[in-house]
C-alpha cells in the first residue's frame, strides 16, 4: 500500500525515482508523483492519475533541468478520491511531503489552521499534515526539531518524506507504525518504502524504527531519536537480490510466484524441522492456549494451523482476523502463546493486535517473510518463512509457506502425541514436498479446463468440511481477488441453513473432500448441491478417490497427511484462481481496489 521513494546524490533525480516507483507500484496504488529541485534550485511537482507510466511520459515531455534530490510517491487513497490534487506530493508554504499512512486527528488540525488563514485544496490527511509542519517551521527552523514537533501534534499512522524549498540538498524522513527504510552509498543515498526501490543500487540499508527522524543527503545520513540524540545505527546488508523482482520470462509474478512454491517449501522443511533454534529457550509446551491472529489469507493459514493444533496436539485455540482481534476483550494468561501470521511483516491491523497482545503480557511468535520488517522487531519469538519476494498482491508461496511453518510448529508441539509411524510418515512427506508439488503442477491442463468451465459466471461456492473447510477459504479469496467473480467458502454441512437457496442450475460448486473421517459426510453434502443443478467440480486425493454421479469435473491431487494436505490443494487452487482471471482477461498482479501491504487500518 503506497511507496515511497527519496533520492539524494548525483544522478538525474526523475530517472531514479521513476524507476524506483516503477518497483514499488506491486504495492497497489491509484496516482503517483514526484517532487524535485531542479538544476537551477527550483522545487517542481509533477503528478499524475493512473500507472506510473502515464507519470513517466508526463515527465519526459516536460523541459525540466531535473537536479539531483527529490521525492516520489504512489498513492493509495484512503482520504480523497484518487484525483491529481489528491495525489502526493503535497505542498503547503516551504514544505513539499509525501506521506504512507492516515492522521487521524486531522480534521481538528485542519480547522485550527483554516482559522489562522491557511487554504487547503485537497480531500487529503495528508496536505493537512504538511501544512501543519510548515505551520511549525515559521517559529521552529530547525527542520528536525521542527517535524519532531509536528509529529508530537499527530495520531495515525505515517511514513514521511518531506523536502524544504531552503534546503536544496537534503531529504527529511519519520515514521510511526508505516515502514520506511534508507539505502546507504557511495555519494548517494535513498529513502523507501521497502529494499525492492534501490536495491539496483545498494544493497545496504538502515532500517529507520518509529519516532526517529533523519536527514538524508547525498554524503551523509543523520538518525535522530525523538530526544533530539543523534544516533549510530546498524547497517544492514540486503539478501534479497534485484533479479528476485523480475518476472524471469514467467507471464504473471503470480505465476512465477507459485512455481517457486516446491523450494521454498522443501527449504522450510529442510531449515526447520529438526532444528528449533528459533524459539530461543522459550518452551513451547507451557501453553495451554493458543491465539492465531492476522488478515487475510494469512489468517486462512491460520485455520489450518488451528485444526493441526487441536486435532494433534489437543491444545484449544482460536484464529481472529487482526481488526476484530485488536479491539475485542482478548482473554490472554500467562500461558497464552499468540501466534502472529503476516507476509509483509507491516500489516497494520495484525502490527497493532501484536501490541495489543503484549501489552497484556502474552509471548507472541510470529510468522514472517519480509526480514526486518516493523512485526518482526517487536515479536518475542520470529519465525522467517524466507520465501523470497513476493510481487503479486495475491499471495501464494506467501500463505504456503505460512501454512509449512505452522504444520512444523504444530508437528513439533505434538511429537509425544503422534505414535512412530505417524511420526515417520510426516517427516517423509515433508522430505519429500518438493515432488509432491512439482506433481501438482504437472496438472496445468486441468486447471486451465477448470477455469474455462467457470469463468463466465458470476457466482461460485467453495464447500468442504474441517481442514477442507479452510482450504476453501483461501480458494474462495484467491478467486475473488484476481478474477472479481463473487465467491463464498461454505462449510458443507452449513449450506442447507440458508444458502442452499442460491443453488441453481449450472451453479458452479468447487467442492474439497480430502479427509477420510469426513469424505462421506461431504459426499452427501455435495449430492444435495447436484440435485438442485449445480456444476460440481469435485477435489480429492488419490487415496479417496472415488467415481460417481456426483460430480461434473474431477481433480485428483496426491494424498498427503493433515500436515501438508492444504499445501497441495491449495496450490492447485491458486493455478484455477490464475486460469479463471487470464480468461476474464483481468489484471492478474495488479488486482484492482488491492495494494499488497495494508499499512493502513
Ligand atoms: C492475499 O492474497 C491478500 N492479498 C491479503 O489477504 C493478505 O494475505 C493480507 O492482507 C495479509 O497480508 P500480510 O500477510 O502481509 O500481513
Ligand atoms: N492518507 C493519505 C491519502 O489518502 C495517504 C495514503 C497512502 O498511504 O497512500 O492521501
Amino acid at each position: 500500500m503506497c511507496g515511497i521513494i527519496g533520492y539524494a546524490g548525483t544522478k538525474r533525480v526523475d530517472k531514479v525515482l521513476i524507476s524506483g516507483l516503477k518497483k514499488l507500484e506491486y504495492r497497489g496504488y491509484d496516482s503517483a508523483g514526484l517532487a524535485f529541485i531542479t538544476n537551477d534550485n527550483n522545487l517542481e511537482i509533477i503528478k499524475s492519475v493512473g500507472k506510473i507510466s502515464k507519470l513517466e511520459e508526463k515527465v519526459n515531455k516536460s523541459n525540466i533541468q531535473f537536479g539531483n534530490v527529490g521525492i516520489g510517491h504512489t498513492r493509495w487513497a484512503t482520504h480523497g478520491i484518487p484525483n491529481e490534487i489528491n495525489a502526493h506530493p503535497h505542498t503547503s508554504g516551504k514544505v513539499s511531503i509525501v506521506h504512507n499512512g492516515i492522521i487521524e486527528n486531522y480534521t481538528n488540525i485542519k480547522e485550527e489552521l483554516q482559522s489562522k488563514g491557511v487554504t487547503f485544496y485537497s480531500d487529503t490527511d495528508t496536505e493537512v499534515a504538511c501544512a501543519y509542519i510548515n505551520y511549525i517551521y515559521e517559529t521552529e527552523k530547525d527542520k528536525i526539531k521542527c517535524i519532531q514537533k509536528a509529529c508530537k501534534h499527530f495520531r495515525g499512522s505515517y511514513a514521511f518524506g518531506i523536502i524544504f524549498e531552503d534546503d536544496k540538498d537534503s531529504i527529511f524522513v519519520t515514521r510511526r507504525d508505516s515502514p520506511l527504510i534508507i539505502g546507504i552509498s557511495d555519494g548517494e543515498n535513498f529513502v523507501s518504502s521497502d529494499v525492492s526501490a534501490f536495491l539496483s543500487y545498494t544493497k545496504k540499508y538502515i532500517l529507520l524504527d518509529h519516532n526517529e527522524f533523519a536527514k538524508v543527503s547525498s554524503n551523509s545520513v543523520l538518525i535522530y531519536n525523538d530526544n533530539g540524540d543523534l544516533l549510530n545505527k546498524e547497517i544492514n546488508i540486503a539478501t534479497w537480490s534485484d533479479t528476485q523482482y523480475e518476472k524471469n520470462g514467467y507471464e504473471h509474478f503470480m505465476l512465477k510466484e507459485i512455481y517457486e512454491e516446491p523450494l521454498v517449501l522443501k527449504n522450510i522443511f529442510n531449515r526447520y524441522l529438526n532444528d528449533i533454534s528459533y524459539l530461543k529457550d522459550v518452551d513451547l509446551s507451557i501453553y495451554n492456549n493458543i491465539h492465531i491472529v492476522a488478515c487475510g489469507s494469512a489468517m486462512h493459514a491460520g485455520l489450518v494451523g488451528r485444526y493441526l493444533f487441536e486435532t494433534y496436539a489437543n491444545i484449544p485455540v482460536t484464529v481472529d482476523v487482526a481488526s476484530e482481534y485488536r479491539y475485542k476483550n482478548q482473554i490472554i494468561t500467562d500461558q497464552t502463546l499468540v501466534i502472529i501470521v503476516s507476509q509483509s511483516g507491516e500489516t497494520a491491523d495484525t502490527l497493532a493486535a501484536l501490541r495489543v497482545a503484549k501489552s497484556k503480557g502474552a509471548t507472541v511468535l510470529a510468522i514472517v517473510n519480509v526480514l526486518g520488517s516493523t512485526i518482526t522487531r517487536e515479536a518475542n519469538i520470529v519465525i522467517y518463512t524466507y520465501a523470497g519476494p513476493e510481487i503479486a498482491v495475491a499471495t501464494t508461496k506467501g500463505y504456503t509457506s505460512q501454512v509449512a511453518i505452522l504444520a512444523t510448529l504444530a508437528f513439533e508441539i505434538s511429537r509425544k502425541h503422534l505414535t512412530l509411524d505417524e511420526k515417520n510418515k510426516i517427516i517423509s512427506e515433508m522430505n519429500n514436498i518438493q515432488n509432491i508439488l512439482n506433481y501438482v503442477l504437472l496438472k496445468i491442463e486441468e486447471y486451465k479446463d477448470i477455469a474455462k468451465s467457470i469463468y463466465k459466471k458470476e457466482h461460485l461456492f467453495f464447500i468442504g468440511r474441517g481442514i477442507d473447510y479452510s482450504m476453501c477459504m483461501e480458494g474462495s479469496l484467491k478467486l475473488k481477488e484476481i478474477s472479481y467473480m463473487h465467491s463464498e467458502a461454505y462449510p458443507a454441512g452449513e449450506l442447507k441453513h440458508g444458502t442452499i437457496s442460491l443453488i441453481e442450475n449450472k451453479t458452479p460448486i468447487i467442492a474439497i473432500a480430502t479427509n477420510k473421517n469426513l469424505y462421506e459426510k461431504t459426499i452427501s453434502n455435495i449430492k444435495e448441491t447436484k440435485a438442485r443443478g449445480a456444476f460440481v467440480i469435485f477435489i480429492t486425493n488419490e487415496e479417496l478417490d472415488t467415481t460417481g454421479d456426483f460430480y461434473d469435473i474431477k481433480l485428483v491431487l496426491p494424498t498427503s497427511t493433515d500436515f501438508l494436505q492444504s499445501l497441495s490443494v491449495v496450490t492447485a487452487l491458486q493455478l484455477i484462481s490464475y486460469y479463471t482471471a487470464k480468461e476474464r482477461k483481468c489484471d492478474i498482479d495488479k488486482p484492482k481496489n488491492l495494494a499488497k501491504s495494508v499499512t493502513v487500518e
